[in-house]
């Protein structure tokens, strides 16, 4: 705890000559995102974490999160310095969407309008007409439906059938999966259910369809906070990364959260949910890359420039 303490004192002080400010998410592990909101930064979802990063003043940021986070945020403040505690935390989803494939798909497809979730690439993000985050794809989507266009759909394949189901939008889709929500079972989830029957189920799109079809609501990781504030009960069974159990009980004294069943989940491995990249991130790596202004995003001019565009109007449209 004293080294804890220590090196969370050394990270408040080099923010502040830094002129730096730290930005979490919500699923990094819960002294990284305390320290985000003790230091004037943020911790929020994704979509939340790029806008605030491109408004504030600060010329350098600390992303704590994984690299599509800091990618947007270089995108989106080219002039600034973007940190990140790990250059290695990345995503399933955006490993598992390359460029050049990605590329070639949408040529497949030259008909349909390409609506990409936040959680790829800077290259993939060049190529798309959108960007979305979970807190607004299906806005976007079905906007986008009442337009009539047909829409390419990457890289998360529940997520995009998600949509599809809730906007009966004409969709194509990347085969994509993040690999902590795909965990998520619906045969063990019912299980649960039986044990706490009154319970509310709160699931992020990203989890399977049978997981999705059980949930009281569907949202992102701030439209899952929102639910379990507002919703009338006092206990929830959640469908996340258990890193958000953190703000989940900070928000909500006296209510109980259980976390749902993973394929993982067993006497030998109690919190299966929990992305091992997000995880990369941690208090010492913070300090060290605040004190040698290592680990900075680095994204192609081009790329930035092209990139920009469906940022852009996923920021505005969500203004
Ligand atoms: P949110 O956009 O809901 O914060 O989700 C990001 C993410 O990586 C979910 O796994
Ligand atoms: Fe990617 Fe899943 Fe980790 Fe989110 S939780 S960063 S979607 S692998």
């Amino acid at each position: 705890p004293d080294e804890r303490q220590a090196l969370k004192a050394r990270i408040r002080r080099l923010l502040k000559e830094r002129n730096a400010v730290m930005v979490s998410h919500y699923y990094v592990h819960p002294d990284l995102q305390d320290l985000a909101e003790e230091t004037g930064g943020l911790v929020s979802d994704s979509l939340e974490m790029a806008r605030f990063g491109r408004d504030h003043a600060a010329q350098t940021l600390v992303v704590s999160g994984v690299r599509f986070m800091g990618e947007t945020s270089k995108i989106l403040s080219p002039e600034k310095t973007v940190l990140m505690p790990d250059l290695d935390a990345t995503c399933s989803l955006d490993l598992g969407c390359p460029a050049d494939a990605f590329a070639a798909f949408c040529d497949q497809h030259p008909d349909r309008t390409v609506v990409v979730y936040a959680n790829t690439s800077a290259a993939v993000k060049a190529r798309a007409d959108w960007l979305v985050t979970s807190s607004c794809a299906l806005d976007v989507v079905g906007a986008l439906k009442a337009q009539g266009h047909k829409i390419l759909w990457a890289p998360d394949r529940h997520l995009g059938s998600y949509i599809q189901r809730e906007t009966g939008a004409d969709m194509v889709f990347w085969n994509g999966a993040c690999i902590v929500h795909d965990e998520f079972k619906g045969f063990e989830l019912e299980a649960l259910k039986r044990e706490h029957p009154n319970a509310k189920v709160l699931v992020h799109p990203e989890s399977p369809a049978e997981v999705v079809a059980m949930a009281d609501a569907v949202g992102s990781t701030s439209g899952i906070l929102k639910a379990a504030r507002e919703m009338d009960a006092r206990e929830f069974i959640v469908a996340t990364d258990n890193g958000l159990m953190h703000h989940l009980r900070l928000q909500n004294p006296g209510k109980t959260f259980h976390e749902a069943p993973t394929a993982g989940n067993s006497a030998t491995c109690k919190s299966c949910a929990h992305c091992p990249w997000m995880a990369m991130n941690g208090l010492a790596d913070v300090a060290r890359v605040l004190e040698t202004v290592a680990n900075t995003i680095q994204v192609d001019a081009a790329v930035i420039e092209r990139a920009r565009l469906p940022i852009d109007r996923m920021l505005d449209f969500t203004a």
